[in-house]
Order: C-alpha cells, then sequence, then structure tokens
C-alpha cells in the first residue's frame, strides 16, 4: 500500500521527530517542553503547514510548507519548502515524490506563483539535488545563509 499524505496534527509531534531526528525508536519522554512548545505554534502559524507520509500509522516522510504573501507577482504569495526528510528504509519508494505533488497542489490553491527551496551544497552528491531535480525543480538561484550566534 502507497503512503498516505496528510496535514500533521498536534499527536504526530513523535513520528515527526523520529523521522527528523533519525531515530525510529525516539521515546515519548524524550520529546522536551521545548519541542511541544514549537510544535504547538507550528500547529497555528498562519501559511505553514507541515505534510507526513504514513504507511499505516508510522510517519515515514515529513516537509514543511510556508507561503508568504507577496506584493510582487500580482499579490501572489511564494511558496516555500522546507524540512524534507524521509526515513531511510522507506527511501527510493515515491514517499518523496507524493509529499512533493501534496505540497505543490496545495501551493497552487493557495494561488502561489512560485516554490523555492534551499538545499545545502553538501546534498549536490547524495540524490537530494537529484531528487527536486526529478521532480521538475530547476537550480536557477543562488542561495545565501548567515548563522546567527
Ligand atoms: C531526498 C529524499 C527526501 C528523497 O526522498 P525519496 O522518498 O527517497 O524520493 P522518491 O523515492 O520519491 O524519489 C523520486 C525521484 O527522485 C530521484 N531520486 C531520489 N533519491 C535519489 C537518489 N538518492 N539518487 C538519485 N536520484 C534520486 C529519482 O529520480 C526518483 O525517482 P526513481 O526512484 O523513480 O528513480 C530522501 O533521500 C531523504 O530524506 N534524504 C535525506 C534528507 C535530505 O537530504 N533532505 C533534503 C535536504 S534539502
Amino acid at each position: 500500500m502507497p503512503p498516505t499524505v496528510r496535514p500533521a496534527g498536534r499527536d504526530d509531534l513523535l513520528g515527526v521527530l523520529r523521522v527528523l531526528q533519525r531515530d525510529p525508536g525516539l521515546a515519548p519522554g524524550s520529546v522536551t517542553d521545548r519541542q511541544t512548545a514549537t510544535w504547538d505554534r507550528m500547529m497555528v502559524a498562519d501559511g505553514l503547514t507541515v505534510y507526513v507520509a504514513c504507511a499505516g500509522a508510522v510517519v515515514v516522510g515529513v516537509v514543511s510548507l510556508q507561503t508568504m504573501p507577496n506584493l510582487g507577482y500580482d499579490c501572489r504569495p511564494t511558496a516555500f519548502l522546507e524540512a524534507m526528510v524521509v526515513a531511510e528504509p522507506h527511501r527510493r519508494r515515491g514517499v518523496g515524490r507524493r509529499l512533493v505533488a501534496r505540497v505543490l497542489a496545495d501551493a497552487a490553491e493557495a494561488g502561489c506563483h512560485k516554490v523555492q527551496l534551499l538545499t545545502h551544497k553538501r546534498h549536490a552528491t547524495d540524490g537530494a539535488h537529484d531528487f527536486y531535480r526529478a521532480l521538475g525543480f530547476t537550480a536557477e538561484a543562488e542561495g545565501f545563509r548567515l548563522y546567527l550566534p
């Protein structure tokens, strides 16, 4: 059965952390108050949707979509894709493709003009850049970053 993709709910925090932290055995007691408070904020943040791909009850993939209001492009919002991870045993089975397809459909529904993402240069050789190219993204922009102390 292919995984189902849906917006995450409050109860998905542990499953999402297990994927993001690459730790399928992460214990419920390991979830910090800070993570819970952040997740609670994320669940109500304007324009932010976290999507989960689930195999049965298990979260096997995650991605976040943020839509940002924009005065350019005839006031069409811009979509940002972040925190895209599929659990290692489930890779190369179309889970990431399904997650991004849902993001693109919802971004289009929200009237977005473009979908953007940053991916670190180290991912040039591990398949992530190939993944985005396979899904239709083009590396036409240069990304800049500044890490704050
Ligand atoms: C990148 C990632 C999200 C891809 O998820 P996935 O579920 O394995 O991707 P899919 O199975 O949907 O792949 C779709 C297509 O992308 C391409 N692709 C995916 N992984 C690839 C890889 N490792 N090497 C080359 N092409 C790849 C292929 O064209 C693939 O289609 P195919 O399997 O029919 O050939 C996953 O490998 C991952 O979580 N990596 C670690 C975290 C990460 O790098 N995230 C992105 C950081 S910006």
